[in-house]
C-alpha cells in the first residue's frame, strides 16, 4: 500500500489517501494541543504511544464485536483504517465528574455517574465545539433519529468493554471521546482515535491523572503517563 495525498491534517494527526480504495492511513503526530488550540507543544514520542495504544483499544472493541474503522497498525505511527464520511460530532461518555461538566454545571469533581452520562458536542473549532441536545442533533441534521440511538448505545458498549478491561489493570476510565462515521453502503463505524489525548485515565488506587490532563494542567511527567498507560494496556 502507498499513501498518495493527505486529505486531511488536524491538530493531533493526519489522514492518508491510498492506493487502495476504501483505505485511509492515518498518522498520529507528536503534537499536543488544549484549549482548541490556544496551547501548543510537540512532545517528542507522543505519536507512537497514541498509534500503539489506540490500535490495542480498537483490536479489543473488535473483538468485542463492535465495528470500528481499524484495519492493522502498520508501523510505529500509522495505522491503516477503513475509509469513513465522519458525522460532525463529538460523543462524550462521562462515568465519574471532571473537565468541562465540572466547569459548566459546578457538580463536584469525582462525583461517579450511574449510568453514564452520554453527551454529544458540535464538531466545529469556530464555534469552540459547543454541546448539544438530542433536538439538535436532529434539527442540524448531524444525525437521524436511528443513528442517535446507534450512537448512545455504541458509546455505552465502547464504555462498557474499555471499564472493564482498565479496571483489571488498576485504570480508571472517567471519560472519553468517540467520533463515528459511514462507510459508503452506510454502515455506521466508530472511527478517529482512543488514547490519552481523548480519554481521561486516573489510577485506580492513587488517582493520578495518567491522560491529556497533565499536559492541560501543565502537571509534568505527560510521556512517562503514556507510557506507563500503553504499559497497562498490552499486559
Ligand atoms: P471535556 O471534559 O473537556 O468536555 O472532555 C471530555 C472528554 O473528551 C475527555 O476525556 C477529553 C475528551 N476530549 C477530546 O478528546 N477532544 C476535545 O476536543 C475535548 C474538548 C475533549
Ligand atoms: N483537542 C482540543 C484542542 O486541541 C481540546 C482538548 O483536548 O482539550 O485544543
Amino acid at each position: 500500500m502507498k499513501k498518495t495525498n493527505a486529505l486531511y491534517e488536524g491538530k493531533a494527526k493526519i489522514l492518508w489517501e491510498t492506493d487502495e480504495p476504501g483505505r485511509m492511513v492515518q498518522e498520529f503526530k507528536d503534537d499536543a494541543t488544549a484549549f482548541n488550540g490556544v496551547k501548543h507543544e510537540v512532545i517528542s514520542g507522543k505519536g507512537v504511544l497514541n498509534n500503539q495504544i489506540s490500535s490495542h483499544f480498537f483490536a479489543l472493541l473488535e473483538e468485542a464485536g463492535v465495528r470500528t474503522h481499524f484495519v492493522e497498525k502498520i508501523s510505529d505511527s500509522e495505522m491503516v483504517v477503513e475509509r469513513l464520511s465522519m458525522l460532525a460530532l463529538e460523543v462524550v461518555v462521562r462515568n465519574i465528574a471532571a473537565g468541562s461538566l465540572v466547569k459548566r454545571l459546578g457538580v463536584e469533581q469525582g462525583t461517579t455517574f450511574d449510568p453514564p452520562i452520554v453527551e454529544f458536542y458540535l464538531k466545529d473549532d469556530d464555534l469552540n465545539d459547543p454541546i448539544l441536545s438530542e433536538e439538535h442533533v436532529r434539527a442540524l441534521g448531524l444525525a437521524t433519529d436511528e443513528q442517535v440511538a446507534y450512537l448512545k448505545q455504541a458509546a455505552l458498549t465502547v464504555n462498557r468493554v474499555l471499564t472493564e478491561f482498565l479496571s483489571e489493570r488498576n485504570t480508571r476510565l472517567v471519560d472519553f471521546k468517540l467520533e463515528f462515521g459511514t462507510t459508503a453502503d452506510g454502515e455506521m463505524v466508530l472511527g478517529d482515535e482512543i488514547s490519552p489525548d481523548t480519554c481521561r485515565f486516573h489510577d485506580a488506587a492513587s488517582g493520578k491523572i495518567m491522560d491529556k490532563d497533565r499536559f492541560r494542567q501543565d502537571l509534568g511527567g505527560f510521556i512517562d503517563a503514556y507510557k506507563e498507560v500503553l504499559e497497562r494496556v498490552s499486559s
